[in-house]
């Protein structure tokens, strides 16, 4: 017999996203750790598993989904691809470098069968509490399929929930009482361009969903696009034809129209909110609750993972994102060698304190996006050099080429907005620099999984 405590091994992952899905990876080889991931929806994949509801999911819960039907990603899938599996290890031969969700999705689950991690997640079961208990954690959560709602303790818990879920929703005046029958909907409830054919669209926000859905709906045929600005100014594009930038929106009266600041105005069907989401936890206790703008060095989070308030919780992909998959499989073998005792944490809350104040000034110092593409993968480079010096197995990448694919896809924006899917980009991982796709996006209609890859 030993006087020994036990070792700390229950481990609760909340969300089988890309980054819960990383996380499980990373464990994978762990066998004597006691993982539980929890999953809301009732498969894996985050919000690349698409869903068609809007409002509350099956069973009454926030739906928690902001993808859309056509969605194609947003940038070259050379700056997201894993080093241990490769696209065209998945997909046989290159592809395109701007897949559809379907293709993504099916690489994200290709990884994560590679890695045998299914067992681990408990699907439709909603995390509901997170508190702190005797040096632990009790997680309560429901399983939705039985209706049963039971607490389990743990001794670390990993926050995997994503932060594009929750909708931020300014009002503008005359929103409640026009009577003109003006569809208004934030970005987290649009699903398909085609509601929107052949409408007058007014799209309020300058940021990727605002440059994305605006698209999607001139793609699907939409009779004009207005794009209103507020804090960032224009994003000055070569836009179509029946495209126009306008300064915020002020109000709208009059049936349909809407006014803007500087006193012009438009006729408007239908105004679309992409004002961004907000960082929500209902499920997490007050002193456990992460509190944050949308940045990259994000408030409270040493190495941009650890709580600094209590280093047994941690949060994967919590920051803004110009990385994606690859830098939440950095944080999560990053935070799989903490919990394992390989990786050491500062010796006081201070220097933790620290370490988020110094990224933070760093960030306030960055001029531009390719500033904040250059922080960000020099960022997910200081945590794969951390791991590889006490891991030899991890799966380690060129920071610096996959830099590059950022901004080749920075530049071809600026060419053309309508235009930039059609070009490809160098895999940093296999050298391979991807064929143009066979069709080209406006024109590319039909982007199922099938079509796509021309089966
Ligand atoms: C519309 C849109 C398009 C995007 N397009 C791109 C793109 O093209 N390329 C790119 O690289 N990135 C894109 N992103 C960024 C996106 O954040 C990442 O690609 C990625 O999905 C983030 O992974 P995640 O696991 O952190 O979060 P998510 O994908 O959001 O997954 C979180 C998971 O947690 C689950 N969950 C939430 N709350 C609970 C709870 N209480 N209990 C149990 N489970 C819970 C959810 O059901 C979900 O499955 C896009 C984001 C949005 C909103
Ligand atoms: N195809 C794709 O792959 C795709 C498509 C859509 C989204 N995404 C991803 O989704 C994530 C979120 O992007 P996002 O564009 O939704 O959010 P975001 O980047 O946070 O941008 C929010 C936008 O809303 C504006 N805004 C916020 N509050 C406002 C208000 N009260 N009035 C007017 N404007 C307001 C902001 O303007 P200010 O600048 O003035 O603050 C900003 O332009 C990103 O990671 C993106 O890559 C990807």
């Amino acid at each position: 017999m030993t006087d020994e405590a036990p070792p700390r091994r229950r481990v609760a992952i909340i969300g089988a996203g890309p980054s819960g899905l990383a996380q499980l990876c990373a464990f994978s080889s762990e066998k004597d750790m006691q993982l539980v991931c929890f999953e809301k929806q009732s498969n894996w994949g985050g919000l690349w598993n698409y869903s068609w509801r809007t409002g509350t999911d099956e069973y009454g819960n926030p739906c928690s989904n902001s993808m859309y039907r056509n969605l194609w990603s947003n940038g070259p899938k050379e700056g997201l691809e894993f080093s241990d599996y490769t696209f065209e290890q998945h997909f046989g031969s290159p592809i395109g470098s701007y897949p559809p969700r379907s293709v993504l999705l099916d690489y994200i689950e290709g990884r994560a069968k590679q890695y045998n991690v299914r067992s681990h997640i408990r699907f439709s079961t909603i995390v509901r509490d997170v508190r702190t208990c005797s040096g632990a954690f009790e997680v309560t959560s429901r399983n939705e399929c039985t209706d049963v709602e039971s607490t389990e303790v743990f001794d670390y818990v990993i926050v995997a929930t994503g932060h594009f879920s929750v909708p931020n929703v300014p009002e503008f005046p005359g929103f409640a009482n026009h009577n003109s029958g003006i569809r208004i909907l934030h970005a987290h409830d649009f699903r398909d361009a085609r509601e929107f054919t052949g409408a007058n669209v007014l799209i309020v926000g300058s940021s990727y969903s605002a440059e994305d859905i605006g698209s999607q709906c001139w793609k699907y045929g939409a009779k004009s696009i207005v794009l209103s600005h507020r804090r960032s100014g224009p994003l000055g594009y070569k836009w179509p034809e029946n495209w126009k930038e306008v300064p915020q929106l002020e109000r709208i009266s009059e049936g349909k129209t809407a006014y803007f600041i500087d006193g012009s105005s438009s006729t408007v069907d239908a105004i679309i909110l992409c004002t961004g989401y907000k960082h929500h936890f209902p499920f997490l206790s007050d002193e456990l609750r992460l509190k944050t703008t949308n940045r990259l060095a994000t408030t409270n989070l040493y190495k941009g993972v650890v709580w600094n308030d209590n280093s047994a919780l941690f949060y994967l992909g919590m920051q803004d994102q110009w990385y994606t998959f690859n830098m939440f499989d950095a944080q999560a073998w990053w935070v799989q060698g903490c919990i394992m005792g390989r990786i050491q944490l500062p010796n006081t809350k201070q220097d933790m304190i620290q370490d988020v104040v110094d990224r933070q000034a760093a960030e306030d110092a960055i001029v531009d996006d390719y500033g904040a593409i250059a922080y960000q993968g020099a960022y997910t480079k200081e945590l794969m050099d951390e791991i590889t010096t006490t891991d030899s197995n991890y799966p380690t990448f060129d920071v610096e080429a996959t830099n590059v694919a950022f901004y080749e896809w920075k530049k071809s924006k600026r060419t053309g907005f309508m235009g930039f899917r059609d070009g490809g980009h160098t895999s940093p991982m296999t050298g391979t620099k991807s064929p143009a796709h066979h069709t080209k996006w406006k024109e590319a209609l039909d982007d199922s999984l099938d079509t796509y890859l021309g089966n």
